[in-house]
């Protein structure tokens, strides 16, 4: 640890540039399952569409000061932090003029380190730093790799799972050649799966043959109550704690924690 008082934590990006696979909920649901295992975790909400925000039971329409602020240098981490229904989980939450930063920060020197800079800067003993991308690779996504020690990539088992794949892995490969070399691949989670499906069944196949050991064994099932957790502004681990997907991102959290060293 180089600084006594403080610790950064690790920093993790959930990426994906398609929309709809799961990177926010994943991003809530194993945010929550670590903090019910006693991880202090941050989640930053970097997506302009504020799903994360909503889903930690944030009101978008009443925030303030978000991620935009700190995009923009006008506000610190700390000052935008806020608290969930989960002890140990907090958010700093977006805003939809979010949408805007890529062109007002277009100008601007180191533009893709302002989130790194940002984070380095973190005035709290977070274990956990989780960045939820938008459904892009554009200059957000990059500042959230830069910023990363890790990347989770979730994908949903669904036909064209691995469409856009390649395309991920090679900006990952820019960023880790011109950004941020400690920038690793840490995983693939398979996400909504659905059993009945023999698809599902080949799709997690082909992750596993892409991604090796780094595909997660947990796979995320498609369950109504996952999708409903949302709307009531509540993490599924209290929103139905005993239910399907609620015991699949605690596994998921348990595997996570075994593959970080971390007593599982
Ligand atoms: N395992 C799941 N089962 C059912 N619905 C899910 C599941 N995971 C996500 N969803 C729903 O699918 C939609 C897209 O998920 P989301 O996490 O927002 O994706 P992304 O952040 O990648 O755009 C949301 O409405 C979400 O509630
Ligand atoms: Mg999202």
């Amino acid at each position: 640890m180089s600084d006594p008082t403080t610790r950064r934590g690790t920093v993790i990006a959930f990426a994906n540039q398609k929309g709809g696979v799961g990177k926010s909920t994943t991003a809530i649901n194993l945010g929550a399952a670590l903090a019910g295992m006693g991880e202090r975790v941050l989640i930053i909400d970097a997506d302009p569409q504020s799903n994360t925000t909503s889903g930690l039971g944030i009101d978008r329409r009443l925030v303030e000061h978000s991620i935009y602020d700190v995009f923009l240098g006008d506000k610190t981490l700390n000052e935008v932090i806020e608290p969930t229904s989960v002890r140990d989980l907090l958010v700093v939450p977006s805003s939809i003029d979010l949408a805007a930063i890529e062109i007002e920060l277009v100008a601007r020197f180191s533009r893709e380190r302002q989130l790194a800079m940002a984070i380095e800067k973190l005035d709290d003993d977070f274990d956990l730093v989780f960045i939820d991308c938008p459904p892009s690779l554009g200059l957000i996504t990059v500042n959230a790799l830069t910023a990363a020690d890790e990347v989770i990539i979730p994908i949903q088992a669904e036909y064209y799972a691995l469409e856009g794949l390649s395309q991920l892995l090679r900006s990952i490969n820019a960023i880790q050649t011109n950004l941020n070399p400690r920038l690793k691949i840490e995983g693939a989670v398979i996400t909504m799966y659905d059993r009945r499906t023999t698809l599902a069944a080949d799709v997690s196949q082909q992750v596993r043959e892409h991604f090796g050991d780094r595909a997660y064994g947990t796979v995320i099932p498609r369950t109504v109550r996952l999708a409903e957790a949302p709307s009531f502004g509540e993490p599924i681990e209290s929103f139905d704690p005993s239910s399907r997907g609620a015991v699949a991102y605690r596994a998921l959290a348990h595997e996570f924690r075994r593959r970080h060293g971390r007593s599982a």
